[in-house]
């Protein structure tokens, strides 16, 4: 069966686009159509015309763009009519045992917070990427990582991404049909 999914991202420094890319290149081989849009360039949009819907969103500072929650309570009875996915990428999930959605302090808190309940949750690790910062972010990046005994050589790029769980995600996306 064909489908239309909507993919729609918040990314700063392209993880997450680089993530939810690699979802379409999957979605596309099995599951038809596939649109990929930049969350914070989205104003009105009709989600009838989707099959399946799936954001995701980086953290940066402790919080996921603002036009993640404002687009949720906008969009939240089409949202939760149909079959939806989520995930969050951040660098505290960089340690397994926080790269679940229920381990995950960001995403559990948006969770928790927004009226949109998803079908499928991820959380993804991101990336550190120390010489692609402005030099304020990559000194408070370093003091975060040194707090939580990550990497603080500041020469260094590093992507924790764990790209066969990104594709494991991908599955089970295509697998979650509309029981609503
Ligand atoms: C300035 C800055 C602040 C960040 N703050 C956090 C944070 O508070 N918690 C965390 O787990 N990761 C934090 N990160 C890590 C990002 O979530 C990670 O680099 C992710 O890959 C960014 O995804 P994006 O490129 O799609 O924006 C921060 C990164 C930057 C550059």
């Amino acid at each position: 069966m064909a489908m239309n999914c909507l993919l729609l991202y918040s990314s700063r420094d392209g993880q997450t686009k680089k993530i939810i890319t690699r979802i379409a290149e999957n979605l596309r081989k099995s599951a038809g159509v596939c649109e990929l849009i930049d969350l914070a360039t989205v104003k009105m949009i009709n989600l009838e015309a989707y099959d399946k819907v799936m954001i995701g969103a980086s953290i940066r500072y402790g919080h996921f763009n603002s036009a993640l929650k404002k687009f949720a309570i906008c969009h939240q009875q089409q949202l939760n009519k149909m079959p939806t996915a989520f995930f969050g990428v951040n660098l505290t999930a960089r340690k397994p045992a926080k790269r679940t959605p229920e381990t995950n302090v960001y995403v559990r808190k948006f969770l928790l917070n927004t009226p949109w309940k998803p079908d499928l949750c991820g959380v993804f690790a991101g990336a550190l990427l120390y010489p692609r910062y402005h030099w304020l972010d990559r000194v408070m990046v370093k003091i975060i990582m040194k707090m939580t005994g990550g990497e603080t050589d500041t020469t260094k790029e590093i992507e924790y991404t764990d790209w066969q769980q990104v594709d494991r995600f991908a599955n089970d996306f295509l697998e979650i049909v509309s029981e609503k």
